[in-house]
This record gives structure tokens, C-alpha cells and sequence, in this order.
């Protein structure tokens, strides 16, 4: 019988401990199987990435009110991210601190006060332990509040760090990237539209599929009004897209100009790897009109984000480790994160956020504003799933990466990073 080499390698691997398969990892290269199909690293990611790291968690506008509020479920965790009375973003653990029930069971809602169904154990939305019956008399309320989660928000965009001690970065990425983020009036938005997709992948297939559009040509929605030269140098762009790459020269050109004219930021930062909170900021002109992404380019709704005196403003681009991206036109922002739910399935979470004054059906129509991200998600989506259905195969093994997928090496390079830390423990 033949033996071939892939045969060996898949063979190996599913038998290799996790700390041998992430200390062997090959630069440049796809992972190896396990990573994407094995329960045991679907809990190292929980524990080493999602656990440590600051995640994106929602927007603000999707928490208007005192007492709105979401629950994010991550692995074992489950987070209560509320607006308090005092309108700050607060979050939580939902684990009642009687006998640890789960508290709030929707994904969403609005509450007075924070109250366990089981023995009505009722806290404020500020965390504090403000009722629960029959106590003896010496019994100190003061001790038995919710268990605080660290959040922060930068922009209109909530992030919180399950970890003990967050990652210290998060004040400089902040600073960094608030002056790109505050023109766009995030935290004055309101959601037009939220939907989840159930990928069937594992979550790193989700994050390096966004990280590249070597696979662009199968989004023809979104290339009409896209450049797809992600990463593309001068000297690597394809022959058959040296027309779309002149196209964007002279856009970007014209969009530098426009930027300076009104003191937008939009040099690129890209430090995705170094840093515990990677990211990327990059202001960047859209193809067709250049104001936004759908069909013909033009702006999708009428009422700006901001007092913009003109909706040409490209898009505004932020890829964020382990778990977001965005793109801040003029006139929306269309908001994306990655939630791993089992070591083959993932929650892709996309958020339409508009004037918190527009009006659908007046200022803007709603399959118009979402259908380019709705098609290139689905299309994203089966691409996923198929990649997952691959690297299940024992005919697997690890592929190179072309230089255009540049930024999926910084996130594989950025994921066996933290994964070693971890690993090396404190
Ligand atoms: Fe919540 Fe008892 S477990 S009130
Ligand atoms: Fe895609």
C-alpha cells in the first residue's frame, strides 16, 4: 500500500497535544487540522483568546436606554453588557451570586432592575445586590453584588475583556484609533438592522477568510462597489485587474484629497500582530460613486452619520484581533464579529447602524442599505463551510499563503501567539 506524505501529517497531528502542534507551527502556512476540528483547541481558543484578549462585544446603539441591555455567551461565559441609570456601559457576569443560576436568558431586552427567576435575588443595573428575601438579619448585602466583566467604549463601539487583568494595550489602541472612529457620531446611531449567521466552521476559518480577498472574485456584489486589491503591492497586481487597480489610484487620489480637505485621518495603521489588542485602521475610497456599499456606490441613506458636506468619503476600515470587523461609510456602518460556538460552528454577527434620526422606507430602504453585505456574507459563508469540510479530510494538510494574504499570516501568527502565553502560563 502506498503511503503518501499528507496521509502521515493528518495521521500525526490528530494524535499531537496541542502544545506540540501550536510550538510547531510552520510560518506562512494554513494550521493544522486540529485547530480547526478538535474540541481541545475549541477550549484553548475560549480560554487562551476569548478569555484573555479585549473582545468587540456590540454597539452602543444597541443599548439606547438605562436598563437595555444584551447577553453574550462565549464557551462557559455568559456576559450581561447593561447601560446603567447613570447611561454608562456596565457588564457582568450572568451568574447570580446566590446558587450561580443564569439571570438573564434573551439575548436582549430592557430591565428595571437585574432580578434570578429562581429565588428572586434582584439587582441593580448598576450590579449591586439590592434584594433577596428572607436573610438573616447580619446578612451584608454589600458582599453578593454581580460579579463586574471589564468593558470599555471607544467611539460607540463596546469591548470587554474577560480577564482577570485585561490586556494594558487597550488605552493605546483606543487613542489610536478614537480620532478615525468619532467623526462617524457612532454613539448618536441607532441599529437599522442586525442579523446572525450560523457559520458551520470553526471561528479562525471565519476571521481568515475576512482577512483576505484573494477569494473576492466570488463576491460580485461587493466588487462592483469594493476595490479588491486588499494587500495587493504595484508589482502583484493580476493582469486582469490592472484596470480596476488604475481606477483606484486615481479614486484614492481624489478621496486623499477630500480627507485632508476636512481633516479626517486616514493613513493606514496596520499592527495586527504585535500587540495584544491587533488592529488595523485604514480610510480608503470605495469604486462607482465611492460613497458606499451598494449597488451603483451611492450613498444608501439620505440622513448622513454626520454633518459630512459630501457622502464621497470611502469607507473607513477596522480589523480588529481576535474577533471584529467594520467598514464606516458616510451615510452607515456595517459592524461584523465572530463568536466561536463549537469547535465547528460560529456566530457571525452583522450590524447595520444608521442616523439615530433617519427613517426607513423615507431616508433609506433597508434591502438597499444591507443586501451587498447580506449576498457577500452568504457567499462567505459557504465558502467557510466548505474550508471546514476540507481540513476535516486526513488528506489535509497545511497550505501556503500568497502575499496577498498577508493579514491572514498577522492573525495566525497574532492566534499562536497569544495560544503560547498562554501555554507558558504567567
Ligand atoms: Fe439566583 Fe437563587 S440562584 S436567586
Ligand atoms: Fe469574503
Amino acid at each position: 500500500m502506498t503511503v503518501h506524505a499528507s496521509d502521515t501529517a493528518s495521521e500525526a497531528a490528530s494524535h499531537a497535544a496541542p502544545a506540540d502542534l501550536v510550538a510547531r507551527r510552520i510560518p506562512g502556512h494554513s494550521l493544522e487540522a486540529p485547530f480547526y476540528t478538535s474540541d481541545a483547541f475549541f477550549r484553548l481558543d475560549v480560554d487562551a483568546v476569548f478569555a484573555r484578549s479585549w473582545i468587540f462585544a456590540a454597539a452602543e446603539a444597541e443599548l439606547p436606554e438605562p436598563g437595555d441591555y444584551i447577553t453574550l455567551t462565549v464557551g462557559a461565559y455568559s456576559v450581561i453588557v447593561v447601560r446603567d441609570d447613570d447611561e454608562e456601559v456596565r457588564a457582568f457576569h450572568n451568574v447570580c451570586r446566590h446558587r450561580g443560576t443564569r439571570i438573564l436568558n434573551d439575548e436582549r431586552g430592557s430591565v428595571g432592575n437585574i432580578v434570578c427567576g429562581y429565588h428572586h435575588w434582584t439587582y441593580g443595573v448598576d450590579g449591586t445586590l439590592l434584594h433577596a428575601e428572607s436573610q438573616p438579619p447580619d446578612f451584608d448585602r454589600s458582599c453578593f453584588g454581580l460579579r463586574s466583566v471589564h468593558v470599555r467604549t471607544v467611539a460607540g463601539l463596546v469591548f470587554l475583556s474577560l480577564a482577570a487583568e485585561p490586556p494594558a494595550d487597550f488605552g493605546e489602541f483606543a487613542s489610536r484609533v478614537e480620532p478615525y472612529l468619532a467623526p462617524h457620531n457612532l454613539a448618536r446611531a441607532k441599529v437599522a438592522k442586525q442579523i446572525d449567521l450560523v457559520e458551520h466552521g470553526n471561528w479562525k476559518l471565519a476571521m481568515e477568510n475576512n482577512r483576505e480577498c484573494y477569494h473576492c472574485a466570488g463576491h460580485p456584489e461587493l466588487q462592483r462597489c469594493y476595490f479588491p486589491l486588499y494587500n495587493f503591492t504595484e508589482n502583484e497586481v493580476p493582469p486582469g485587474m490592472r484596470a480596476t487597480f488604475e481606477r483606484f489610484q486615481k479614486a484614492d487620489a481624489e478621496a486623499r484629497a477630500t480627507f485632508e480637505s476636512l481633516g479626517l485621518p486616514y493613513a493606514a495603521i496596520e499592527e495586527l500582530v504585535e500587540r495584544p489588542t491587533g488592529f488595523r485602521i485604514e480610510r480608503e475610497p470605495l469604486d462607482l460613486a465611492g460613497e458606499s456599499f451598494t449597488p451603483d456606490g451611492k450613498a444608501a441613506v439620505r440622513r448622513l452619520l454626520a454633518d459630512f458636506p459630501t457622502a464621497r468619503l470611502g469607507h473607513l476600515g477596522l480589523h480588529l484581533q481576535p474577533n471584529a470587523w467594520f467598514h464606516f461609510s458616510a451615510d452607515h456602518a456595517v459592524l461584523f464579529s465572530v463568536v466561536p460556538l463549537a469547535a465547528d460552528r460560529t456566530l457571525v454577527r452583522t450590524t447595520w447602524l444608521v442616523h439615530a434620526d433617519a427613517e426607513e422606507g423615507i431616508d433609506y430602504d433597508l434591502d438597499t442599505l444591507t443586501g451587498v453585505w447580506v449576498a457577500t456574507n452568504e457567499q462567505d459563508a459557504v465558502f467557510v463551510s466548505r474550508a471546514q469540510l476540507g481540513v476535516s479530510s486526513p488528506a489535509y494538510a497545511p497550505g501556503l499563503y500568497s502575499p496577498t494574504e498577508s493579514q491572514v499570516e498577522s492573525f495566525v501568527t497574532w492566534y499562536i501567539t497569544r495560544l503560547t502565553a498562554h501555554l507558558e502560563g504567567p
